[in-house]
């Protein structure tokens, strides 16, 4: 058991980096929306709160309140944003509309008392912070001090540090307050006497233990996508039943070039997991044959996926548990029905209804997991660093790249620009945390061009890079214009039927990140 901390969620856009900031820091915390039944947070005994932020005013009549629970703990909290209005509000403060709404980059003072507590040391005397908020506290609560001041002079931060009670206007999870994850840390470790227990050894031999008190003597089946998530599930399973986990790898056609090789040498030689390896590429293929929309194309890969793997698993014989890569951002969404969610845009498949189907149980080892402690728990556990890396790729894969029809001289010339844009950037370094995703796109639509002498009619690669913290929303990235002129030139000159390359400078939100 961990020491842990308890985040209460009150809508922030970015409560999810609060915790993963203070898993950074190795110490274990869970996410709970802030009308979560007391006796499911108090289970984990924390030993602090941290109150998100939230879009609502402390005295509008429908506010979400403070939990009594949280003050009655006597352990040390710290409100963020309407978590210190809410904490301000609750014990006997003032919080008021500010005159300006403060958005954006903000200094602020640290101020006289700081000194009082040593919460804010990171900060300089004069600090840069990230701010969104219209409220302010117009008066401490009684027992509270002013650790920090706006430029206009209202509270930046507030503290009772006797009461190791904490307040700050600022977000300090995002990476616009330089200094932010610092005070979380200092938070968690000193305020809160937590250890920092929680790293990627210590999860494996956990995880390890806990499926194989699980599973006991039955049989396990696992998804292999090649992706990182069920690669490291697939890799704890086997740890803890060893052959009595089989691995199964479908080949829809629609994966990028030389993946499918590359995953049966990856699991099956170099990890020695028992692979079952389908190549329904013809299935996949056929049931597509004239579908244009995208949603159908979804649709149909995701009920013929399930088919093929239910097949496979049925000729395996006796199996109970169904070992999935569920992540924890896909658990706290959904516990959170009134949070906008982004995936209702486009159908997302995985092997959802299998379960029930062939009534299986879930194994989910990763469940309480962000993306990147995903892969540092895979490097930990000494896989390839092709997989532990490789971008995400959508279920669909391909046939969300290739607009309109799919076929297999499009998704052919689809892989060959794709593989080169990859190759580039993997070569300039920048498919590992300098963007999150980067992918060409073919699109069905001709140009004109003129390669030698003569007039050519081919198709368009659009190419797409992003950077982006949670896929929820994503920017293009500035890639240099000489690598794209690299990408650019290859792509026409080595992929047949190819005239012309775009690259896509639009954000998410208002585009997605794919094109279907
Ligand atoms: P969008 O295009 O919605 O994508 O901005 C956000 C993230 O989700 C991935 N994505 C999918 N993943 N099935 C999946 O498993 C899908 O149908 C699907 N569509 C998009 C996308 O690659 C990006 O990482």
């Amino acid at each position: 058991m961990h020491d842990a901390i308890a985040i209460l969620d009150f809508g922030s856009q970015t409560t999810q980096l609060v915790a993963r900031r203070i898993r950074e820091a190795h110490v274990y915390c869970e996410l709970f929306p802030w009308n979560t039944p007391a006796e499911r947070v108090l289970s984990l005994s924390p030993r602090g709160f941290i109150l998100s932020g939230g879009p609502a005013s402390v005295y509008e009549q429908s506010a979400p309140p403070l939990p009594p629970y949280v003050l009655e703990s006597e352990q040390p909290v710290l409100g963020i944003c309407y978590g210190m209005q809410l904490l301000a509000h609750a014990l006997g403060g003032e919080v008021t509309p500010a005159a300006r709404r403060e958005y954006g980059p903000a200094q602020v003072k640290l101020v006289g008392e700081t000194r009082a507590s040593h919460l804010l040391d990171p900060l300089q005397e004069h600090a840069q912070v990230w701010m969104s908020h219209g409220d302010q506290v117009k008066r401490l609560p009684a027992g509270f001090i002013a650790l920090a001041r706006s430029a206009n002079g209202s509270v930046a931060a507030m503290g009772d540090p006797q009461r190791r009670l904490y307040g700050v206007q600022f977000h300090p999870e995002v990476a616009h307050t330089p200094a932010g994850a610092e005070v979380l840390r200092r938070f968690a470790i000193s305020t809160c006497g937590c250890a920092p227990t929680w790293t990627p050894a210590a999860f494996i031999e956990e995880a390890v233990a806990d499926i194989g008190a699980t599973v006991g003597e039955k049989r396990v089946v696992c998804g292999l996508s090649g992706g990182v998530d069920s690669a490291v599930t697939a890799t704890l399973v086997h740890r803890a039943v060893g052959d009595r986990l089989d691995c199964i790898f479908v080949n829809t056609g629609m994966l990028r070039r030389g993946e499918p090789e590359e995953v049966v040498r990856t699991f099956r030689d170099q990890l020695g997991m028992e692979l079952v390896a389908v190549d329904a590429t013809e299935l996949f293929l056929s049931a597509l044959a004239g579908v244009t929309d995208p949603e159908q194309k979804r649709r149909i890969i995701g009920e013929q996926f399930i088919r093929v793997f239910e097949r496979e698993a049925e000729r395996l014989g006796a199996v109970d548990f169904l070992a999935q890569g569920t992540l924890y951002p896909d658990v706290i969404e959904s516990a959170a029905p009134d949070r906008p969610d982004a995936r209702r845009i486009k159908t997302h498949h995985n092997v959802g209804g299998l379960p029930q189907r062939m009534r299986l149980k879930l194994v989910e080892p990763l469940r309480y997991l962000f993306k990147d402690e995903v892969r540092a728990v895979g490097e930990t556990l000494g896989l390839p660093e092709a997989v532990v890396w490789r971008q995400p790729f959508p279920g669909p894969g391909l046939a969300v790249r290739v607009l309109d029809e799919v076929t297999w001289e499009r998704l052919e010339t689809l892989r060959a620009a794709d593989s080169i844009m990859l190759e580039e950037l993997e070569q300039a370094g920048l498919l590992r945390g300098e963007t999150q995703q980067a992918f060409a796109v073919l699109l069905p639509v001709r140009t004109v061009g003129v390669m030698g002498d003569g007039r050519t009619y081919g198709y368009v690669v659009a190419l797409r890079a992003v950077t982006t913290d949670d896929f929820m929303t994503a920017d293009w990235a500035r890639l240099d214009p000489d690598l794209l002129a690299r990408v650019s030139n290859r792509i026409v000159n080595e992929v047949a039927h190819v005239n012309r390359v775009v690259y896509d400078i639009t954000s998410k939100p208002p585009a997605t990140i794919e094109w279907e």
